[in-house]
């Protein structure tokens, strides 16, 4: 049916800029997430992790290397066939939320299903169910500036998860959220993401979610250095 990967990159490096002020953000970095499994990327400040995301996302370019996500070649692709597969197949968390200011919560939740078609009344609906999860049913109708940087954080989840796409991608979803709206994330996640089909992969420094995770990746000076399995991946296929 599949292969064993949801996401595979081999050998991705990325350098920023040229001459001698030119950095190297990622030196041959591989990574691979399993198909029904969370996956979650670690490692100090500066070593790449949002780079290294950002390319699987297909929203930065690598210098050189493989990427493939559910199996294509994304960097192979159109750039509209690539904006076609990334709003079908992904679910995004980045570290800035990027609300719409003019959108109330429930609205902002809506934007991928509204995205893929689903009709307006429905789509806000199945968004502010999954808000009233996450501990919001009090904001549904607030506008982003109204709400704290947990609040946001959480709306931002539940946009990137309530048109349950394939692959998920997150960069630090808990960061600003307490314990317990952590672990409401963590286990949307879980219950929303997780299939035979599907994959998660998070960039975080929460040890408080390392339970969730199927494997944990380690990272240092843009590299992968050590991969460590922390659970079986329950679906993989
Ligand atoms: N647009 C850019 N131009 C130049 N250098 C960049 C750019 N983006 C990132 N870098 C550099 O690439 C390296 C990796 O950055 P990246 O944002 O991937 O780190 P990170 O692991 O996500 O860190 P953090 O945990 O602080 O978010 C850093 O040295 C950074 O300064
Ligand atoms: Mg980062």
């Amino acid at each position: 049916m599949h292969t064993a990967h949801a996401i595979e990159v081999v050998g991705a490096e990325k350098q920023f800029g040229v001459g001698p002020g030119a950095a190297w953000a990622l030196r041959g970095a591989d990574i691979r997430v399993p198909f029904g499994s969370i996956t979650m990327l670690v490692g100090p400040s500066g070593c790449g992790k949002t780079t290294l995301l950002s390319i699987i996302a297909g929203l930065l370019r690598p210098t050189s290397g493989k990427v493939s996500v559910l199996d294509r070649d994304i960097f192979g692709m159109s750039d509209a066939a690539q904006v076609e597969f990334r709003r079908r197949n992904m679910g995004f968390i980045f570290q800035q939320y990027n609300l719409l200011p003019s959108l109330s919560a429930a609205e902002n939740a809506a934007v991928g299903l509204l995205a893929a078609g689903v009709e307006r009344r429905e789509a806000v609906k199945r968004a502010s169910e999954s808000l009233k999860t996450l501990g919001l049913e009090q904001k549904l109708d607030s506008l982003p500036r109204t709400l704290s940087g947990g609040q946001q954080q959480r709306v931002a989840v539940a946009r990137a998860l309530v048109h349950e796409p394939r692959i998920v991608l997150c960069d630090e979803p808990t960061a600003a959220l307490d314990g317990k709206s952590g672990r409401a994330v963590m286990e949307m996640m879980a219950q929303v993401a997780v299939r035979e089909d599907r994959a998660v992969l998070i960039v975080t420094h929460d040890s408080r979610i390392f339970d969730f995770a199927h494997q944990i990746v380690h990272m240092e000076d843009g590299r992968i250095t050590s991969v460590e399995r922390r659970q079986e991946a329950a679906l993989v296929a």
